[in-house]
């Protein structure tokens, strides 16, 4: 078998005429050529390009080779391209190309499919915080690529229109094995944050293509060949400039590659002369890419009391429940990254995943490929003995799982005990759990609601010894593991704002509480029984003076699941704790801690 023989271009801004004269000649020299690639903005960028643009699409001129493009933006790509996708709004789900007219096809989203023998993944469009309009990809879209990782199948050809972030620190990164820090090489441009995208650095080390292409800011930059953390191949990054740049740098680039399927594991696993360490490789204390790296756009209005503005990671990993679950977690059952992994760990949809449950599924609640899926797409039931019996073993938080944190308890009760939160936001930031396996205290009988007023009483006055006030808020969720109603003091001198700070983030969010008083000292947990529905999700906060605010989540995707401590980062001025992955502390301080807390607490302990 012959190696297919493959064209890459960079932006080709509409230029097609003059694409097309390269690609002739190129192909009279080097050919026959197979098909050309596309990365990079396919559309031109004002309306002068669209004529020669239309000439094509509209069939006056031929396009000589079949070409994919992926950059799905630029003028007059919202005119071609909704007529292409109703053309094919019947086809469902199709990643290798939606055709827009003779020779020419569009990669939408994010997808695999083989070409010529070789497997190819495509992310399409720009990153929405970037920019707005038509050609962005979603969270979806990454979802689905993450996907691949775990694939047994070699990518072979990985396109995407914005840059991987590389890291220059790199050869420090790796623990004394020295490599070509990518600046020594990297053209400037390249390496400069400000025009790269971390989720594509994030996909580009876990998916290992075998060649990777993507479209830059008019540089060419053919990367030396790095090596896989665990793969057994090297990676070749290529940046290619657009169509007609002014600096005449590289638009085109051919590759002849023998897919790596028909490769032996040996000739797989050769390492080029110059071959380096893998630019993104992060060793443990570093960092992750998609905390350290900014995006133009970020704003910092209010960020020293707001953060709604500013996350990014979270507008990638928003799935149903605010946060997207990880896939090594859930088909290994563990992660290297761990607690630094910026997806979700969930016990439940490891159990889930174990019973043949789609992974589509469970992330996204939805599977593209439908009946076609071989897993399921049916949770198993609720009550099953099976699964809640697996689900509390596995609980960090039922009392009697073995993953408990025993260290943490300060002290226990008949349905409810208390233990400090684990990345607490403040010290003695405790949480009031249920001793049995359930997803919401309000589940539990209101007998109960006795004992937990209790503690919380007693919170109020050992807080209130040492100038704070302790404000109580919970979030109810469907696939919550374990309730817990959060109770954090703040200074006295703030409680007064803290309903300001509440309404001020509803106000961003677009909603408004239910504002409740007490009217008997249960407070108001009968009135929040009556609203909760078990459906929807449900956040409710009591504030220093009694106060209740409550609020049925209606948008699950604006919600943040982390509402309560956000808010409460933004009025204790501490935004950067808002995550509690950045508030970790060692087992000995944890334990250092809750023993100074059970000392302090000792003579306010309900349960004694
Ligand atoms: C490439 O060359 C082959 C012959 O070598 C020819 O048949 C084909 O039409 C050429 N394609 C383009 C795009 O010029």
């Amino acid at each position: 078998m012959t190696a297919p023989k493959i064209l890459v271009c960079g932006d080709v801004l509409g230029r097609l005429k003059q694409l097309f004269k390269r690609v002739q000649s190129v192909n009279a020299s080097n050919g026959p050529f197979d098909v050309l690639l596309c990365v990079g903005q396919f559309f031109p960028n004002s309306p002068d390009g669209l004529e020669e643009l239309s000439d094509y699409l509209e069939g006056r001129a031929p396009i000589p080779i079949p070409t994919y493009f992926t950059g799905d933006y630029g003028v007059g790509s919202a005119k071609f391209l909704s007529a292409t996708s109703q053309q094919h709004s019947d086809r469902g789900f199709k990643t290798d190309g939606l055709k827009v007219c003779d020779n020419l096809y569009w990669l939408r989203g994010s997808g695999v499919f083989h070409l010529k023998d070789l497997y190819i993944a495509y992310l399409s469009g720009r990153s929405q915080s970037q920019s707005l309009g038509f050609g962005l990809y979603s969270d979806d879209d990454i979802g689905a690529l993450r996907m691949l990782a775990e694939d047994e199948q070699i990518v072979d050809i990985f396109l995407t229109y914005p840059l991987a972030c590389f890291f220059a620190a790199s050869a420090s990164m790796v623990g004394g094995i020295t490599n070509k820090a990518d600046t020594s090489t990297a053209p400037q441009g390249v390496s400069d944050p400000a025009c790269c995208d971390p989720a594509i650095s994030e996909l580009a080390a876990e998916i290992k293509p075998r060649y990777h292409f993507a479209g830059t800011k008019s540089i060419f930059y053919a990367r030396e060949p790095y090596l896989n953390d665990k793969g057994m191949h090297v990676t070749r990054f290529v940046g290619l400039s657009a169509v007609g740049n002014k600096d005449k740098q590289k638009f085109l680039h051919a590759i002849s590659p023998t897919p790596a399927k028909s490769m032996s594991p040996a000739d797989l696993r050769a390492k080029p002369m110059g071959t380096t360490l893998s630019p993104y490789t992060i060793s443990e204390g570093n960092v992750p890419i998609s905390k350290e790296t900014k995006r133009p756009g970020d704003s910092d209005v209010d960020a020293q009391f707001w953060r709604y503005d500013v996350p990014q990671k979270r507008q990638r990993q928003r799935g149903a429940d605010g946060e997207r679950l990880c896939f090594k977690f859930t088909s290994t059952g563990s992660c290297p990254k761990e607690t630094d992994c910026i997806f979700r760990h969930d016990m439940d949809a490891r159990e889930h995943y174990l019973r043949n449950v789609c992974f589509d599924f469970l992330n996204k609640g939805k599977c593209e490929r439908g009946p076609d899926c071989k897993f399921s797409h049916k949770l198993s039931e609720e009550g099953d003995p099976v699964r809640a019996q697996r689900s509390e073993k596995s609980c960090w938080f039922c009392l009697s799982s073995p993953n408990v944190e025993s260290h943490l308890i300060i002290c226990v009760g008949e349905s409810y005990y208390c233990a400090l939160a684990k990345g607490p936001l403040v010290d003695d930031h405790v949480l009031l759990l249920p001793i049995e396996h359930c997803p919401y205290t309000l589940s539990l009988s209101s007998e109960s609601d006795a004992e937990l007023e209790g503690f919380k009483k007693a919170l109020k006055i050992f807080f209130h010894k040492q100038g704070k006030a302790v404000i109580f808020y919970e979030f109810l969720f469907r696939r919550s593991p374990h309730a817990n109603l959060q109770a954090v003091p703040i200074p006295l001198s703030k409680a007064s704002n803290a309903q300001r700070a509440f309404g001020f983030a509803a106000k961003k969010l677009g909603f408004d509480y239910i504002v409740m008083k007490p009217d008997n000292d249960r407070g108001c947990r009968e009135s929040l029984r009556e609203q909760f529905d078990g459906k929807s999700n449900f956040f409710y906060v009591e504030l220093p003076d009694g106060t209740t605010l409550s609020y049925a989540v209606e948008d699950e995707e604006k919600f943040p699941v982390q509402f309560g401590r956000e808010v409460l980062a933004g009025l204790l001025n501490v935004a950067d704790r808002a995550d509690w992955r950045n508030c970790k502390l060692g087992k000995e301080e944890e334990s250092r801690m809750a023993e100074g807390f059970r000392k302090g607490f000792g003579e306010f302990n309900p349960t004694q």
